[in-house]
C-alpha cells in the first residue's frame, strides 16, 4: 500500500492505493471523482496530473496529451501510472 496525496484538490486529500493499481484506479476506489475519468487507456488525456514527488512506473501515454517537455516536468496520465512509493500529485486545471 502507498499513500497518494493530492495537493490541488479543494482541500488537500490523501488516499491509499494497493500495489498494482494505477493512480486513477486507486483514486476511483477511494474518492471516486477526485481525478477525472475518461478512456482509462492513456488516449484521451482527461486524467492528466502532475507528479510533485514520488517514484512510479508508467505505461505508454499519448504524446498528443503528454509531450516530452511535459513529461520532463512531471506531467503524466493517472490511468497509466503505477506508484512505487508514496506520491504527491497536483490536479491539472482545464
Ligand atoms: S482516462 Fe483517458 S488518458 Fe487516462
Amino acid at each position: 500500500m502507498f499513500t497518494i496525496t493530492v495537493e490541488s484538490s479543494p482541500t488537500r486529500q490523501s488516499f491509499q492505493i494497493s500495489t498494482g493499481d494505477s493512480v486513477l484506479v486507486g483514486s476511483e476506489k477511494c474518492l471516486s471523482n477526485l481525478i477525472p475519468v475518461g478512456c482509462r487507456g492513456g488516449g484521451c488525456g482527461v486524467c492528466k496530473v502532475r507528479v510533485v514527488e514520488g517514484d512510479y512506473s508508467s505505461k505508454c501515454m499519448s504524446k498528443a496529451h503528454i509531450c516530452d517537455a511535459q513529461a520532463a516536468d512531471g506531467y503524466v496520465l493517472a490511468c497509466r501510472v503505477y506508484p512505487l512509493s508514496d506520491m504527491c500529485i497536483e490536479l491539472v486545471k482545464r
